[in-house]
């Protein structure tokens, strides 16, 4: 249905794809493989017309196609979910699938009702039921999501392409969407989906082609392959163990952070937890089950009926987390458009964001030469792929700018750093050396509160491990306790600590 042959796309004078095959059949999932900045959100941005090749040619049903813009390619037939979401926060749902293509009436009118009804049909063919009338930015990442797919739909695309749709789902909101793929290839679509997560691969892909630093390596079917060759084809070598020991903490270590009393809201539960000195503190529970609201109110951001806190053993409260960055505490919100990177600032900008006091010379002057040599010894601590710290932001992969997230907090000087989700987007690869990253950061004394709906991250990382269920701590388990079993257990059926 849809074949690519000898792709190649340079940006400037930097080639990135360097003549790229993909063959995709109708009725399969094909997944597309990589690691970060290996060219898949490129390849299908030239797919669906947005990116144009250097060279190679595009062919939709044997018939060789050029598209100037996404315009010419849904006409083809193909429709695009893109890594970051391209939809209007504040119009609804039917608002957005039909936007600057609605359906009018004979009189020239905006069809509403018409609208609204093919909006309806598509969402049932989908099993999806969500409302239509709120502004879509209240809607949960994953209804966008298949507002998204909805949309692509809603424009007869045979051939839809799912760039990390998973990234930011729960795991029963991917068993929804992995339906929703069943019910698409049942009906003939050909999908093309991209992850780094080996495991939905297995379980939702027909066949895989993986690209390495902008080469074709290869094609095969999912049945004949495992994880540890799929592994070895994107990285190019084995990766053994991706988690560091875990260090003996004392039970006399220092308490840096005492959270005695929170309550998110008025008679719900109330939590208390301590982070010691050098420890990595897991949050686990399914989404929603409060991880990020106790985060977020513990600095201030997050309107907490109660919260006490003691930092260092002094009763402290934040208003906003710029106060608490005063003081040595740093935090990574989950979604990396709040992160506060400026994509149109180069990387050196986003890394010295705030933290210019590192290399103040003199009372006005920026060391410039500390400034540069500092960036890109953390762009090579988390193995940053892009052309140099002077690259924009928007000019990178979306793992990469991931990366440039987790440089620039462990670059900046902290004592405590609270992660939300810290890997999402990162390929096998990459992850392994975030990992061991942390454990040198909290080897120098300082802690770490890592927030993860990834059970292996949460279990491979942490120390202890609080267990959230339903706005409240129900659980912290260490030592052998932390382990898949107990863990879940704790989050599906824990109960919380009520106030009297
Ligand atoms: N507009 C651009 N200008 C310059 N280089 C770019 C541009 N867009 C992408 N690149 C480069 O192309 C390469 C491939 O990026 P791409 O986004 O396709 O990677 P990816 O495989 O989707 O990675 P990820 O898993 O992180 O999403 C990267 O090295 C990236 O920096
Ligand atoms: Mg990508």
């Amino acid at each position: 249905m849809l074949e690519l042959n000898g792709i190649k796309k340079s940006f400037g004078p930097v080639e990135v794809l360097h003549g790229v095959d993909l063959t995709v059949r109708g009725g399969e999932v094909h997944a597309l493989l990589g690691e970060n900045g290996a060219g898949k959100s490129t390849l299908m941005k030239i797919v669906s017309g947005i990116l144009q090749p250097t060279e190679g040619t595009i062919r939709v049903d044997g018939q060789e196609r050029q598209f100037a813009d996404y315009d010419e390619a849904i006409e083809a037939g193909i429709g695009i979910v893109f890594q970051e979401f391209s939809l209007i926060p504040y119009l609804n749902a039917v608002e957005n699938m039909f936007l600057a293509r609605e359906m009018k009436t004979r009189l020239g009118l905006l069809d509403t009702r018409a609208m609204r009804n093919r909006a309806q049909e598509i969402l049932r063919r989908l099993d999806v039921s969500l409302p239509l009338d709120v502004p879509i930015g209240r809607l949960s990442v994953a209804e966008q999501q298949f507002v998204e797919i909805a949309k692509a739909l809603s424009l007869e695309a045979r051939i839809l392409v799912l760039d990390e749709p998973t990234a930011t789902l729960t795991p029963s909101e991917v068993e929804h969407l992995f339906k929703v793929m069943r019910e698409l290839r049942k009906q003939g679509v050909a999908i093309v989906f991209i992850s780094h997560h080996l495991e939905e691969i297995f379980e939702i892909c027909d066949r895989i082609t993986v690209l390495r630093d902008g080469n074709y390596v290869a094609t095969c079917d999912v049945a004949d392959t495992d994880t540890d060759r799929l592994v070895e084809m994107m990285v190019g070598r084995r990766i053994e163990n991706s988690f560091p020991p875990k260090p003996a903490i004392a039970k006399s270590a220092p308490v840096v952070l005492d959270c005695e009393e929170v309550q998110l809201r008025k008679d719900g539960p109330l939590s208390s937890f301590q982070l010691r000195q050098g420890e990595i503190l897991g949050f686990a529970g399914l989404v929603g089950s409060g991880r990020t609201e106790t985060a977020l109110a513990m600095l201030g951001a997050y309107p907490a009926t109660r919260c006490k806190l003691r930092v260092n053993g002094t009763e402290t409260r934040f208003r906003d987390p710029a106060e608490g960055l005063m003081q040595g505490i740093g935090l990574l919100p989950e979604s990396r458009k709040e992160q506060g990177l400026i994509t149109s600032f180069s990387i050196l900008q986003n890394i010295s964001i705030n933290n210019y006091g590192k290399y103040r010379k003199g009372h006005w002057f920026i060391d410039l030469k500390a400034e540069r040599a500092a960036t890109q010894d953390a762009m090579k601590q988390v193995r940053v792929k892009a052309q140099g710290p002077d690259a924009r932001l928007d000019t990178l992969s979306g793992g990469n700018q991931q990366k440039v997230v987790i440089a620039r907090w462990l670059n900046h000087q902290t004592r405590v750093l609270i992660f939300d989700e810290p890997t999402r987007g990162i390929d096998v690869g990459a992850k392994a050396e975030i990992y061991a990253l942390m454990r040198e950061y909290t080897a120098q004394g300082h802690s770490i509160i890592m927030i993860s709906s990834e059970l292996p991250e949460v279990i491979g990382m942490s120390d202890r491990v609080c267990v959230f269920r339903s706005g409240g701590i129900v659980a912290t388990v260490e030592g052998d306790h932390i382990n898949s079993e107990e863990i879940m257990t704790h989050a599906t059926t824990g109960r919380t600590r009520n106030v009297a």
